[in-house]
């Protein structure tokens, strides 16, 4: 097997650095597109075999050292009792705005509401057949309450920080919830094969250090907490967060995933000793230029702390309109400028 992206997330030595890309599966490649002609987003979800052709995609066409299961961090919302559209952001019939809202959540057994993600991770595992890693993932509480409060995307989270702010009680226990069923469906996924986790926090960057330290850090901290079992490496993911990155130090993940706005040899002195680095090529780059590619590749390995373990990733998603042969480029410049020669 090659199991260069667990050890670098385990901080080991490696011979050339891993690389994945985030949402490697999806709408940048023709051969996804293709699937989503026939099928809606939920479907490809829900369906295994769906599921399991388009996470494998990226793979083989680009060699990615590993693979993510392809789903979404809003999948279990239709199990809490709340029904989610893409068009194509994702949308809310009804979003959670009061204490009444919170308490009629329904914690949910991924084992019977959501056995189509666990049966897509057993059909992943069989399809790569031991040759990499199979990283699972889930939203972190505050970003899935991101969603659940504002109803779709924003721009301010305007309704999100008024709860924060005016009901913190009724936010607790919202976090608390979320706690909850991430932890439990994440150890399903984990149970399931998955040999990773990353755990996605798209929005908690936008929550000031004073929010962050009193609604996010804590309950992230359970969570990890929860799912940490020896030899399946937990990844934060989580952008614009130079303002409370050296609180992360105590959040107990193996791996923080960053974006560009920081190097990663700052952010590796603001956070100090200890857990690997993931990221962080401006995604944009990749719509350039095999040259500002190249360059963009060489800057983010030569600046990559050695005193830890570094997985090659984007600073965000791979954006729709990548080329595919952009996406292939930086799979084979990481693999290549990284080799540790041997003299
Ligand atoms: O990385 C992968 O290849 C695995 C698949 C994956 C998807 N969503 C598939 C998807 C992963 C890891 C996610 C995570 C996700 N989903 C996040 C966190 C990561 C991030 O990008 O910040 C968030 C915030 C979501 C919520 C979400 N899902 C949005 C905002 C949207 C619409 C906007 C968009 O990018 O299209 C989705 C839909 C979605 N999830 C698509 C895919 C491939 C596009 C659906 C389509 O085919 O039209």
């Amino acid at each position: 097997m090659n199991d260069l992206f667990l050890r670098a997330c385990r901080g080991e030595a490696v011979e050339r650095t891993p690389v994945w890309i985030m949402r490697q599966a999806g709408r940048y490649m023709a051969q996804y597109r293709e699937v989503r002609k026939k099928h809606n987003f939920w479907t490809v979800c829900r369906t295994p075999e769906l599921a399991t052709m388009v996470t494998m995609q990226p793979i083989d066409r680009f060699g990615m050292d590993a693979a993510i299961l392809f789903s979404d961090i809003l999948v279990g919302l239709p199990a809490m009792g709340l029904d989610v559209d893409f068009n194509p952001g994702p949308q809310l019939e009804n979003p959670v705005r009061t204490s009444a809202d919170i308490d009629t959540l329904h914690r949910f057994d991924p084992l019977t509401d959501l056995g189509f993600v666990l049966d897509a991770i057993k059909s992943i595992l069989k399809e790569i057949d031991g040759r990499i890693p199979l990283i699972g993932f889930g939203g972190a509480p505050l970003t899935l309450a991101a969603y659940m409060v504002e109803g779709g995307g924003s721009k301010n989270f305007m309704y999100l920080r008024g709860l924060l702010h005016e009901e913190p009680r009724s936010a607790k226990k919202l976090m608390s919830f979320l706690v909850d069923t991430q932890a439990d469906y994440l150890n399903a996924q984990i149970d399931a094969g998955v040999q990773a986790i990353q755990i996605f926090d798209t929005w908690a960057g936008h929550m000031s250090r004073q929010l962050y330290r009193e609604f996010v850090l804590e309950p992230m901290a359970q969570l990890i907490e929860r799912v940490k079992r020896p030899g399946v490496p937990v990844i934060y993911f989580i952008r614009d967060a130079a303002h409370v990155l050296d609180l992360l130090s105590s959040i107990g993940a193996d791996v923080i995933s960053v974006d560009d706005k920081l190097t990663l040899s700052s952010v590796a002195e603001m956070i100090g000793p200890g857990p690997s680095l993931q990221g962080n090529l401006d995604s944009t780059v990749l719509l350039g230029s095999r040259k500002s590619i190249h360059e963009g590749v060489k800057r983010v390995l030569e600046d990559a702390p050695k005193d830890r373990g570094h997985i090659f990733n984007l600073s965000h998603g791979i954006l729709p309109p990548t080329p595919e042969e952009n996406a292939a480029y930086l799979v084979e410049t990481v693999k290549r400028l990284s080799l540790v020669k041997e003299t």
